[in-house]
């Protein structure tokens, strides 16, 4: 078992990483006490590890109820957090009721914010399951359930108190799922560390065919880069911005087809590969870098060209992205590789980036 920082004062937390976590009494002690222990999943997830995780936990709590939620994007709402405070109020849960976030992102976002709303706030694990959770969302804080005008606009900073990765749960991980996780790991590549692109672009056969030794390295370097980032500037005033390359062309696409259609990490994929076309257009990157991205999201099993929705409709919906100042986007670009730049650019360059990267 690997253990990492993230540090943030008194709000410091370890990410566990390792095989076989869920089995390992270790990772489990030393979380706070409480009465009741609450495993929040999904009806995917719950039936593979629920009683894993509850039989790990149940030694240190007296009572630990497990609420099983709908699966996927699409519940990521009101309506769905909704649930959590119905069983939470219903069961007589107190302030020190600890709560365990146990799925991917979705659940993990939900869980965060529910545990952050919940009498002002109570403690919260996060026990990521997919890969993509395992290397961006279970870590750093953002909590959030999407509003049907735009995504994750419904949120909370909200730091859990342990987030731990157990790797084995990845081998049920559907292919299409572990590809969308690769997006967020070649994300840190270009944005913090170019060594670590060298080293997706010689692994990433190996890490779509689950070798734990590569997924484990995918996972320790992503937190790692991630833990940095967020010690830095925890609530995105600034450096954090840098976390979301890919994300604004991204997010206009989840939100554009309509949540659940496109995964969030196809869409980062392919929202990377624009970013990267417009720091092209921008005279940042030339056109070697950009093929070389698209040349690694092909190889990672991801959709390289975006579903056409035009120009406009992705614009209006990018004017929504919390980045966005005065109705003006701001743009995750690349400014030379393993540097980033957060500025505005023109519509007309835009459209063009979009027109030119979507369709077949
Ligand atoms: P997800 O939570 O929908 O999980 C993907 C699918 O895999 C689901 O069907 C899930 O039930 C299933 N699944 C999960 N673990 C499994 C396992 N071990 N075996 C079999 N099936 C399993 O999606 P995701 O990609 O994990 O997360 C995407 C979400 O994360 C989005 O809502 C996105 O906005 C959010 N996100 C948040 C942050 C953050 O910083 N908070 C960062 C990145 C993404
Ligand atoms: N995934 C973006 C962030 O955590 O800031």
């Amino acid at each position: 078992m690997q253990t990492l920082t993230i540090d943030l004062d008194e709000r410091s937390y370890p990410i566990l990483i390792g095989k076989g976590l869920l089995q390992n009494p270790e990772a489990w002690q030393g979380l706070p006490r409480a009465a009741t222990a609450v495993i929040v999943s999904n009806e995917i997830v719950a039936p593979l590890y629920a009683d894993d995780l509850r039989a790990a936990i149940a030694p240190h709590y007296p009572r630990v109820l497990t609420l099983v939620l709908p699966d996927g994007e699409a519940h990521k709402t009101f309506q769905t957090l909704q649930k959590v405070f119905d069983l939470l109020l219903g069961e007589g849960c107190d302030r020190k009721t600890v709560l365990f976030a146990l799925g991917g992102g979705v659940i993990g976002d939900l869980t965060g914010f529910a545990a952050a709303c919940f009498m002002r706030g109570v403690p919260f694990v996060q026990v990521p399951t997919t890969l993509l959770a395992q290397v961006d969302s279970s870590v750093g804080g953002k909590t959030a359930v999407n509003h049907p005008l735009g995504k994750n606009m419904i949120g909370a900073f909200y730091q859990p108190v342990r987030v731990v990765c157990d790797l084995s749960t990845l081998r049920t991980l559907p292919e299409r799922e572990l590809s969308a996780g690769l997006a967020e790991v070649i994300k840190y590549g270009p944005i913090y560390d170019m060594a670590f692109l060298d080293w997706i672009e010689a692994h990433i056969d190996a890490l779509r065919a689950r070798d734990m030794q590569a997924l484990a390295h995918a996972v320790q370097r992503s937190c790692q880069i991630k833990a940095d980032v967020v010690r830095q500037d925890e609530r995105e005033s600034g450096l954090r911005a840098i976390l979301n390359f890919g994300h604004t062309f991204g997010h206009a696409i989840e939100a554009g087809l309509g949540f659940g259609v496109w995964l969030h990490g196809e869409a980062v994929g392919c929202g990377m590969l624009m970013a990267a076309s417009l720091s092209l257009r921008l005279g940042l990157v030339d056109a070697a870098f950009v093929t070389r991205l698209q040349a690694l999201v092909e190889r990672a099993g991801l959709p390289v060209r975006g579903p056409v929705l035009g120009a406009d409709a992705y614009i209006e919906h990018m004017r929504l992205d919390k980045k966005s100042e005065d109705g003006q986007i701001k743009f995750v670009l690349i400014d030379s590789p393993g540097r980033v730049v957060v500025r505005p650019a023109p519509d007309a360059l835009v459209a063009e980036v979009i027109d030119a990267s979507c369709g077949s």
